[in-house]
C-alpha cells in the first residue's frame, strides 16, 4: 500500500533550495499536489454492480459511486490487442478536456466475450489475460496467464469537485521491483523511491529550465507519462494519456507502486501487460509511433554554438574542420542569424549572403541546421506576425485578447499550434519561397524554447494555464503537447517543402510521448560538468526506452567551459548516443576540436572516427527500430531482465543487443567498474585490445584517456566502415566491414540495411537491402530478409572480414584472448572481391 502516513512529512525544505526553485515550484507551493499528496487512503468508491454494459464497439461501461457526495464516475474499458487494456474514467456527464493528436492511430481494439460475477467481485477473461473488478471497495486487477501483473487501485482514486478537475490514482506492479520512465528528469535511469521525508514527487511539466540540478525529481523540457514496473519475473507498464502537469509517487522494492496526481483532463490509462521489456516497450510504442528513419548524415557529428557569428565564421569553421581532418556532418546557426530573432529571416549585416554560405558548406558535403523558436516577435511590418494576426492564430489569453510575453526578440506572441490552420500556415514559412536564402543544403530544423518559454519567473516561464486555444481548449490541458504540435507543424513545413521526397530532419526541446514521430531530442542545457555528462546516459537510455530514440546531450555542456579531460570524455561517451552534437552557450570559449593540442585533438578525432566506423550499426538499429519498435540504445536490464544487479545501472548502455559501452564519467580515474552482463556463457570482446570478459559482473577495467570501455558481444557480426572520410556522405560508397565474434560453436550473426539514405523509397516501393548475416567456420551466409523489397540498387560490398576468435577463455575474473584474423578484398582473394549481393538467396562465400 502507499505509505500516505510519511507524505505529511514530505515537506519543502526551503532553506536548501537554489534560485531555481524560487521560480520552479515544488509540491508544497500548487495546490492541487500538495492537497491529494496528503490524501490518506480514502476507499471512495463503489461499483453499481447492476449497472454493467457491454457495448457493440467492444466497450464495457460501469459506474462508480463515490461515499462522499461528489459526482458518479464513469468507467470504460477496452480491450486491445497484444495484451494492452485501457482504462477511461472521468465524471458522468464530464466537461473535461479529452487529449488528441498523440496516439498515432486509433488503438486496435479486441472484443470482450463475457463477464463472470460473483458476490465480491467480477471477471472478464480476454485470450490469457484476466482483469477482476472488487465492487467494493473498487479495485482492478490486471493477470497475465494467471499472474497478477498490474493493479488500479482504487483505494487512491479520487477526482475531487473542490479542486477544480485535479484527480489522481494509484497503480500497483506486483511483480515489479523496479520502476523506470516518466521523461524527462536530470536523475537516474532506476526511478528513486519519492516517499522519503524532503522529496518532491517526480514532475511532469514541460518547463525552460537553464542549469537544471541533478538528482532531481524536478520538471525539465519534457513529459512522458510512461511507467514499466520491471522484476526478475515480470515487467508491464502503464501509459496515462494527458498532457496536463503530473506529479508522481514513487515506491520501489517489495510494494512497487505510483501514485499520480494530475492537474486536469481525464484519466486515461493505458495497461501494457508485458512481460518482458521487449513486449512492454513494443507495446507502448505501438500506441505513439515510431520515428520514420533518418537520413544518414543525421546520424554523423554535428558541430553548433550559440552563436557562430557570421557566414565567414561558419565557412572558417567548416573549413578547419577539413583542414585538422576531423569528420563533420552538420554545422548549426542559433539565434543570432536572424534580423532581430524574427524566424525565417536573416540577419544582412553578417550574413549578408546565405545563400553562398549553403554552397560553401555543400562544397565539402556537409549542411546546415538553422533554429526556429516558436515565439514570433510583435512587431507589425514581420509577416510571421501580421499574417498570424489577420488569420487570429494566436494563444489567447482568458479575455480572449493576444497573449504577449518576452522571449528572445522582447514582446512576442505564441502561434496557436492545437489550431491545424495555424500549424497549416506556421508550415509554409518553411518554403524555399518563404524562408528566404535557403537552399535543400539547409538540411533540418531546430525548435527551441518550445515549452513554450515566456520570459516571466511568476509563471515558471511558460504560458498561464488559462490561456486559450483553439476550441476554447484551457492551456493547463494541453501544456505538456505544445512542443509536439510545434515539431509537427515544422515536421509538416519540411515534408511540404521537399515535395514529401526526403526524411525530415528536426530537432526539439519540449517533447512528449509521440515527439519520436516528428523530431529527435536533445537533454537542453546541461552544464560542463561531470554528472552532467553521466546523467545524459539515463536521460537517453530513459528517452529510448519511451520510444523517442533520437536522443542526445550538448557534448561538452552547454554552460561553463569544461577542462580538456571531461572534453574528450564527452567526445567518447556522446559517440555512443544516438545524436551526436557538441553545443555551447552564448560567451563560453570557443571549443571546436581543432582548437586544442594535438594530443587531445587526436583523442577526440578517434572517438569520432569511431562513430563513423559505427554508421552502419546506427543506420540498422534506426531501420529496426521502424520495423520491431525496439529502442536504439539500451539498458542492462533490457536484454538481462533477471539479473537484478543492472537495475540501477545507468552509467553502461548496450547499443542494439550487441555493443556494450561504459561511459568514464569520473575526472582522474586510471580504472573504472565494467559491468559484464550475461552469466558465464556471455562473453564481451574489447574493441581496443585483445581481452575478453565473461558475464559474470563488476570487473575494475584500466583506462587511460585514448578510449573509454567498449565490447562486442562474441556470437554478433558488426557491420562497419572501416575508412573514415570527412563526412557520411563521402563515405558512401566505400564497401563494409565485417567484424565476426565467433562464439563457442564458431558461429556469429548480425544484420545490415542499406537504402539511398535520404528518401522515402524505402517505405513507398521498398527500395533497400536488409540482410541477414552468418557466419560459421570459414563461411559467410547472406540472406536477403525481405525477399519482395527492391534490392538492386543497394549492393553490399565487402572489403574485409574480421574474424575475432577467443583463443583462452577469462577464468577467476581474469580475462580470456581473442585472437584477429583478417580477410581482405585483394586480387589474392578472389571469392570477396568486388562482393555484390546481386545473386540468389541466400548467397554464401568463404573465407580463404
Ligand atoms: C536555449 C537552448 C540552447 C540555445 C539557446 C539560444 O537555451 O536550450 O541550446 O543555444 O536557447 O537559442
Amino acid at each position: 500500500m502507499l505509505k500516505l502516513s510519511l507524505w505529511s512529512f514530505a515537506l519543502f525544505l526551503g532553506l536548501c533550495y537554489s534560485a531555481d526553485h524560487d521560480m520552479f515550484k515544488d509540491c508544497s507551493r500548487i495546490n492541487f499536489c500538495t492537497t491529494l499528496r496528503s490524501r490518506s487512503p480514502l476507499d471512495k468508491y463503489t461499483v453499481n454492480r447492476t449497472g454493467f454494459v457491454l457495448q457493440s464497439n467492444g466497450r464495457a461501461d460501469f459506474t462508480l459511486e463515490p461515499n462522499d457526495g461528489s459526482t458518479n464516475l464513469n468507467l470504460s474499458i477496452y480491450s486491445l490487442t497484444d495484451n494492452r487494456f485501457r482504462i477511461q474514467v472521468k465524471e458522468v456527464n464530464s466537461s473535461r478536456y479529452e487529449l488528441n493528436n498523440v496516439l498515432d492511430g486509433p488503438p486496435p481494439i479486441v472484443g470482450m466475450y463475457g463477464f463472470v460475477f460473483e458476490d465480491e467481485r467480477m471477471s472478464i477473461p480476454v485470450g490469457d489475460n484476466i482483469i477482476t473488478i472488487y465492487y467494493s471497495p473498487f479495485k482492478m486487477e490486471f493477470y497475465a496467464t494467471d499472474v497478477l501483473q498490474l493493479v488500479l487501485d482504487g483505494t487512491y482514486l479520487t477526482f475531487e469537485d473542490s479542486l477544480d478537475q485535479a484527480f489522481a490514482f494509484g497503480v500497483s506492479f506486483p511483480q515489479a521491483l523496479q520502476l523506470y520512465g516518466i521523461h524527462e528528469h536530470a536523475d537516474s535511469l532506476a526511478l528513486q523511491t519519492t516517499q522519503v521525508s524532503g522529496t518532491d514527487p517526480y514532475r511532469l511539466r514541460n518547463l525552460d529550465v537553464s542549469g537544471y540540478e541533478l538528482n532531481s525529481p524536478m520538471a525539465l523540457y519534457g513529459a512522458v507519462p510512461v511507467l514499466y514496473g520491471h522484476g526478475p519475473n515480470a515487467t508491464s507498464g502503464v501509459f496515462l494519456h494527458n498532457a496536463a502537469e503530473q506529479w508522481i509517487e514513487i515506491t520501489n522494492d517489495e510494494d512497487t507502486q505510483a501514485y499520480l496526481m494530475v492537474e486536469s483532463g481525464i484519466l486515461d490509462l493505458f495497461i501494457l501487460l508485458g512481460p518482458t521489456p521487449t513486449e512492454v516497450v513494443r507495446q507502448y510504442v505501438a500506441l505513439t509511433g515510431t520515428a520514420h528513419l533518418p537520413q544518414l548524415w543525421t546520424l554523423g557529428y554535428h558541430q553548433s554554438r550559440w552563436n557562430y557569428e557570421s557566414q565567414d565564421d561558419v565557412k572558417d569553421v567548416v573549413a578547419n574542420f577539413t583542414t585538422y581532418n576531423f569528420p563533420l556532418d552538420v554545422i548549426w546557426l542559433d539565434i543570432e542569424y536572424t534580423d532581430a530573432k524574427k524566424y525565417f529571416t536573416w540577419d544582412s549585416n553578417m550574413f549578408s549572403d546565405p545563400v553562398e554560405m549553403q554552397q560553401n558548406i555543400s562544397a565539402t558535403n556537409k549542411r546546415l541546421v538553422t533554429i526556429i523558436d516558436p515565439h514570433i516577435k510583435a512587431e507589425t511590418g514581420y509577416s510571421v506576425y501580421d499574417g498570424a494576426l489577420e488569420k487570429d492564430l494566436f494563444v489567447k489569453n482568458a479575455d480572449g485578447s493576444n497573449f504577449e510575453g518576452d522571449c528572445w526578440p522582447g514582446l512576442s506572441s505564441y502561434i496557436d499550434f492545437l489550431n491545424p490552420e495555424a500549424r497549416n500556415y506556421y508550415s509554409s514559412f518553411y518554403s524555399y519561397d518563404n524562408f528566404p536564402s535557403t537552399t535543400p543544403v539547409l538540411a533540418g530544423i531546430w525548435n527551441d524554447m518550445n515549452e513554450p518559454s515566456v520570459f516571466d519567473n511568476s509563471i515558471e516561464k511558460t504560458l498561464p494555464g488559462d490561456t486559450l486555444h483553439y476550441g476554447g481548449v484551457v492551456h493547463r490541458d494541453i501544456h505538456n503537447i505544445y512542443g509536439l504540435l510545434h515539431t509537427m507543424s515544422t515536421h509538416q513545413g519540411l515534408m511540404a517543402r521537399d515535395n514529401g521526397t526526403t526524411r525530415p530532419f528536426v530537432l526539439t526541446r519540449s517533447h512528449f510521448a509521440g515527439t519520436q514521430r516528428y523530431s529527435a531530442i536533445w537533454t537542453g542545457d546541461n552544464t560542463a560538468d561531470w554528472g552532467y555528462l553521466s546523467v545524459s546516459y539515463s536521460q537517453c537510455l530513459d528517452a529510448n526506452l519511451l520510444g523517442i530514440v533520437f536522443c542526445g546531450a550538448d557534448i561538452g555542456g552547454f554552460a561553463n567551459d569544461p577542462d580538456v579531460e571531461l572534453l574528450q570524455r564527452w567526445y567518447q561517451a556522446g559517440a555512443w548516443l544516438p545524436f551526436y552534437r557538441a553545443h555551447s552557450t552564448s560567451g563560453s570559449m570557443r571549443r571546436e576540436p581543432y582548437l586544442f593540442d594535438e594530443e587531445v585533438q587526436q583523442v577526440i578525432r578517434n572517438a569520432l572516427q569511431l562513430r563513423y566506423k559505427h554508421l552502419p550499426v546506427w543506420y540498422t538499429l534506426f531501420y529496426e527500430h521502424t520495423r520491431n519498435k525496439d529502442p536504439i540504445i539500451r539498458p542492462l536490464f533490457y536484454h538481462y531482465p533477471q539479473d537484478t544487479d543492472v537495475y540501477r545501472i545507468s552509467d553502461h548502455l548496450l547499443v542494439g543487443r550487441d555493443i556494450l559501452v561504459r561511459a568514464v564519467a569520473e575526472p582522474g580515474v586510471e580504472s573504472v567498474q565494467v559491468y559484464f552482463p550475461g552469466g558465464a556463457d556471455e562473453h564481451w570482446i574489447s574493441v581496443d585490445n585483445a581481452e575478453v570478459y565473461d558475464g559474470n559482473g563488476f570487473v575494475n577495467i584500466s583506462v587511460t584517456i585514448d578510449a573509454i570501455p567498449v565490447y562486442y558481444r562474441r556470437g554478433s557480426v558488426i557491420v562497419r566502415k572501416e575508412t573514415v572520410r570527412l563526412s557520411s556522405d563521402e563515405m558512401a560508397n566505400d564497401g563494409y566491414t565485417l567484424y565476426v565474434n565467433l562464439d563457442a560453436d564458431n558461429k556469429a550473426s548480425g544484420t545490415v540495411y542499406l537504402d539511398d539514405n535520404t528518401s522515402f523509397n524505402y517505405v513507398d516501393s521498398k527500395e533497400y537491402n536488409y540482410l541477414r548475416i552468418d557466419m560459421e567456420g570459414s563461411d559467410v551466409t547472406l540472406t536477403k530478409i525481405d525477399e519482395d523489397s527492391n534490392s538492386s540498387n543497394f549492393d553490399f560490398i565487402i572489403d574485409q572480414v574480421v574474424v575475432n576468435k577467443i583463443i583462452k577463455a577469462p577464468q577467476n575474473g581474469k580475462p580470456g584472448q581473442y585472437r584477429q584474423q583478417m580477410f581482405k578484398n585483394d586480387a589474392s582473394r578472389e571469392l570477396l572481391k568486388n562482393l555484390k549481393f546481386k545473386f540468389d538467396n541466400p548467397a554464401r562465400i568463404k573465407l580463404i
